[in-house]
């Protein structure tokens, strides 16, 4: 075989122009991005059919050129495409010709098979999935087929029972025995709630915790930071939560974040109008936006068309949709329309990542004051909207001989104050459903107040409570952490930290 991966990384290869336009079409059904990734999954959709591939005659029109290192990759990759095509040909005189004529062949014979599949999974992309991961044989030794998400996007990153002292020193004031937590133990709660006055050692305390979490594991973060204290400033100041985590910090709206945010896993009419209807939720959360029945039909409407018809959908495909709505249905602009057009005005996401691939890395979302007051709360609610939906279809978190789930993110909302006031659909979600597929929400807040919202009790799910110093009244006070609890009492430093489980809340020094 005379033939290099030199040459094949920089030859061009095509299919005929008829398929290319079928291609085209599979980027937009599958949602993909680029034309490579349909021809690959087309190609080695023919490669997995045994009978020979016939080659395209002379006079089909060629279709637009793909670079040999842009289809198959480079080094490994590259190598074994080359090495699967030449084993199908079973042709011991390979050239850079014949292998050129080949791969158009084997990507016209893919295209058409996956077309077949398509239609018999009746245009729906789950039912299509499934079918292509039976066809590539790609199933675990129950028999059941891989997630969507991947092996990889599904891993945990710990390993049995994680232990976290409360703060630096997290001492029991009286008995000076070592208050620790085990935030993943059998039958607990992963969750917790961190309060207590402006200064009074809040984040200070959940920075020594997701120290001692990170150090345990290598667990992504996701934290929103209302203050902009998480990372690491201009000046090197900050608390370098950023260097710990490895994490990005993202600056919306100077920088989108990178997320495809409105994604789901199907295209069937469930799927749409579940993300169509979590959509308006968050969307009505905004002070602005005041839906009556008209407008959350339209909404509703508009935005299943978006999810359902753009792929990637963005916000502005659902504020285009919303629009052609009211025109359509001559209503005249209200705040929906204002809303929609102000939460647009700047990109505030742009998809780049999968859900999959975006939580798998670490990210510091800084949402300081001066970004528009509906520009965050739409952030935070799609955001963890994404979070909670990605991991609802990840198969449960494995759970080690001594019951502890593993972990899979991390998610912190430091001065959550900010927008708890807006009661969060997407959190108390999370909050409620994340615990076995291995998700941990940490909530920082100022007063206890902020944590009991109209029809979501947060603190009942929490496996861990510590509160500073506060101004709240004693009624929350106690609600929250038993009788006679005073947090007007505590010293600097000190907090009263009350572990689900626990019979009273125990005084502990954490710093
Ligand atoms: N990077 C830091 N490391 C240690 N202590 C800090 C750091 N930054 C601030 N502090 C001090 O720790 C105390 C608690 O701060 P902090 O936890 O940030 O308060 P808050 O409850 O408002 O989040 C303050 O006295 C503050 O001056
Ligand atoms: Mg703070």
């Amino acid at each position: 075989m005379t033939i290099s991966l030199v040459e094949v990384a920089g030859a061009n290869f095509r299919t005929d122009e008829k398929s290319d336009k079928l291609n085209d079409e599979f980027m937009k059904r599958l949602g993909m991005r680029k034309r490579y990734l349909p021809a690959r999954l087309a190609i080695s959709r023919s490669l997995a059919v045994s009978a020979p591939v016939d080659l395209m005659g002379e006079e089909t029109d060629p279709g637009k050129a793909i670079k040999g290192d842009t289809l198959f990759g480079t080094g490994t990759g590259l190598s074994v495409w080359l090495g699967l095509i030449a084993e199908r040909s079973a042709d011991p005189e390979m050239d850079l010709k014949k292998l050129i004529a080949l791969v158009g062949a084997h990507w016209r014979r893919g295209l058409v098979q996956l077309d077949k599949e398509w239609e018999q999974a009746g245009q729906d992309l789950s039912k299509f999935v499934e079918r292509i991961v039976e066809v590539a044989d790609l199933r675990t030794g129950q028999g059941k087929p891989i997630s969507l998400g991947g092996v990889e996007a599904a891993a945990t990153y710990s390993n049995g029972r994680i232990e976290v002292q409360i703060g630096e020193i997290g001492e029991d004031t009286s008995t000076k025995e070592k208050i620790v937590w085990t935030m993943n133990g059998l039958g607990s709660s992963p969750h917790s709630a961190i309060m207590g006055g402006v200064g009074s050692g809040k984040t200070r305390t959940a920075v020594s915790m997701l120290r001692s979490i990170r150090g345990q594991g290598p667990v992504p973060l996701l934290a929103f930071d209302f203050k902009g204290d998480l990372g690491t400033d201009a000046k090197g100041g900050g608390y370098h939560i950023d260097e710990l985590f490895d994490a990005r910090v993202l600056e919306p709206p100077r920088m989108p974040i990178p997320l495809d945010v409105l994604s789901i896993t199907s295209n069937s009419e469930i799927d749409v109008a579940e993300a169509a209807s979590r959509f308006r939720e968050s969307f009505s959360r905004l002070k602005g936006s005041r839906l009556g029945d008209r407008q959350r039909t339209a909404l509703h409407e508009a935005a299943s068309r978006a999810i359902s018809e753009e792929r990637p959908c963005e916000l502005r495909h659902i504020r285009d949709t919303l629009v052609a709505y009211y025109e359509d249905h001559e209503m005249k602009e209200d705040g929906a329309i204002s809303t929609i057009q102000e939460i647009c005005r700047f990109p505030l996401f742009q998809p780049t990542y999968s859900p999959a691939d975006f939580f798998k890395q670490s990210w510091i979302v800084k949402l300081p004051p001066n970004v528009a007051e509906d520009s965050r709360t739409i952030v935070v609610n799609l955001v963890l909207d994404a979070l909670d939906q990605y991991l609802n279809s990840l198969v449960d978190a494995d759970t080690s001989p001594d019951g502890a789930r593993g972990l899979r993110i991390l998610c912190v909302v430091d001065e959550a104050h900010q927008i708890l006031g807006s009661k969060l659909p997407s959190l108390a979600n999370l909050i409620r459903m994340s615990r076995s597929k291995g998700g941990a929400v940490m909530l920082i807040s100022q007063s206890p107040d902020d944590f009991s919202g109209e029809d979501d009790e947060f603190l009942s799910e929490m496996g861990l409570v510590a509160a500073f110093s506060t101004n709240a009244p004693p009624k929350n006070a106690t609600r929250i952490l038993g009788k006679g609890a005073n947090l007007g009492a505590l010293q600097t430093g000190q907090c009263l930290v009350k572990r689900r489980g626990d019979q009273a809340a125990k005084r502990v020094k954490a710093w």
